[in-house]
């Protein structure tokens, strides 16, 4: 088929990718013309295991191209996704101005039946909205359908889930969008479920909020059993295994980031409050982690009552292993607390992107854990790159000052800190006194 993707972000450049690479013709067009450049030269603007081979094979398949022209690109199309950024605003609303902008734009080059899809994560009731745009811009009712069509990729592991993931979303009200859509997705060969755009809509946010709480959950326990002297792996390995549950997402650490937890939680708030439905799961799930995420400070304040002056080392700055992406990211809010107390930072990760760097001019950036270790006085782990697996526990005992390990991702051992005289401190798995 023919497909244009509006947006070459995160999910748009996933999506058509996989679209091309399952046969069909993509353009996706982006106002970025940087972005476009370096998408057509080959050069993934994102950092996503196994993309670059798979942008190579299609360009030189030619089944896929990026453009800035939409006019042309949607004309030729049977399918338009809008994969637009949707941000939250200041009081947790989705920001859908981009979308609205895209609908506005589309709607002048509806040249013959086309469904457009929403794929960007949209509040409840958007499909019904975008329809209404198109039919108030004097789009002919038979000329077009909106399908809802969320997406449910990890960063890190996206080519994997577009490809095997669990499950595929359509939220339709004509036969005809239906049928198409079943023609596009049945190579993928996963579950789909058809069904209503606002149940569709509603998925998404479910499974984000649901995770989110999962996490927040265990970090509680987490929590907790560093009081009791409990150990929280063993507590969810358990727990996991209770088929009603699952292993998944129950790893214990400082808190959920990212673009997309924070921001669909926050909307789902939103949403509850508009239909007089309050999420008060959601809403704890929310707190439980914005507390989770400052934890380090907490513990390195009932250390030492002054931290100004003091060395921290940061290790990771990433939302979490396997991206360059820093969006809500918790080590962002541990650098503002350390920050306003007069702590100085070193910090090291293996993807840091130059954006960090524009945000904290100030921070020493070292291009190895063991540079960004010398002359510290504290190290905190805030993302779980296995390479801090690796730590040389006894480079650090020589040389961090106060050999003081905060670990926010549970990656070392408490026995081998132990026996080294390293004071360490884990999320739910003990800490030496
Ligand atoms: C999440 C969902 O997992 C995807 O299904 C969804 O499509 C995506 O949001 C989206 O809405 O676009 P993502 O944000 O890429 O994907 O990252 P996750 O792997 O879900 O991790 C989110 C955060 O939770 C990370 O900060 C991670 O460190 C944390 N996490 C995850 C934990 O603290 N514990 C866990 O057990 C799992």
């Amino acid at each position: 088929m023919n497909i244009c993707v509006i947006g070459a972000g995160y999910v748009g450049l996933i999506t058509s990718l996989a679209f091309a690479k399952m046969g069909n013709n993509v353009t996706c067009v982006e106002k970025n013309i940087k972005k476009i450049d370096s998408l057509n030269n080959g050069i993934p603007t994102i950092y996503e295991e196994g993309l670059n081979d798979l942008l190579i094979d299609c360009l030189e398949k030619k089944a896929i191209s990026f453009t800035s022209e939409l006019d042309a690109s949607v004309k030729k199309s049977d399918i338009v996704f809008i994969a637009v950024g949707t941000p939250s605003l200041d009081n947790g609303e989705v920001d859908m101005n981009q979308v609205y902008e895209s609908i506005n734009e589309i709607s002048k080059c509806i040249n013959r039946y086309k469904i457009i899809v929403n794929k960007s994560t949209v509040p409840v009731g958007s499909q019904k909205y975008v329809k209404d745009i198109l039919i108030k811009n004097g789009v002919p009712c038979d000329k077009f359908d909106v399908v809802s069509n969320p997406e449910f990729l990890r960063e890190g592991k996206a080519l994997y889930d577009v490809f095997y993931g669990d499950k595929i979303v359509i939220g339709y009200e004509s036969q005809k969008s239906r049928n198409i859509m079943n023609l596009l997705y049945k190579p993928f060969n996963i579950p789909i479920i058809f069904t209503s755009p606002e149940t569709a809509e509603l998925i998404k946010y479910t499974s984000n909020a649901f995770l989110s709480t999962k996490i927040s959950f265990i970090n509680e326990i987490a929590n907790l059993c560093n009081k009791v002297g409990a150990d929280i792996d063993t507590v969810a390995l358990a727990l996991g295994l209770d088929k009603r549950i699952s292993p998944e997402f129950l790893k214990p650490g400082i808190g959920y980031g990212g673009s997309c937890f924070p921001k669909d939680t926050m909307g789902l708030i939103s949403i509850g409050e508009k239909y007089d439905c309050p999420f008060e799961i959601v809403k704890s799930a929310v707190s439980v982690n914005n507390k989770q995420r400052v934890i380090p400070v907490d513990i390195l304040l009932s250390e030492y009552a002054d931290i100004r002056d003091k060395t921290i080392t940061l290790l990771g700055l990433t939302f979490k292993s396997g991206t360059d992406d820093i969006r809500e990211s918790p080590s962002l809010y541990i650098i503002e607390e350390l920050l306003k107390r007069g702590a100085k930072i070193n910090a090291y990760d293996p993807m840091v992107s130059d954006e960090i760097k524009e945000i904290y001019p100030d921070i020493n950036y070292f291009n190895s854990m063991n540079g960004s270790i010398l002359e510290s006085e504290c190290i905190i782990i805030c993302t779980d790159w296995e390479e801090f697996r690796d730590i040389d526990l006894d480079f650090v005992k020589d040389n961090v000052k106060e050999a003081f390990i905060i670990d926010g991702r549970n990656m070392l051992s408490l026995d081998e800190a132990k026996k080294r005289n390293i004071k360490y401190y884990s999320i739910g798995k003990g800490y030496t006194n």
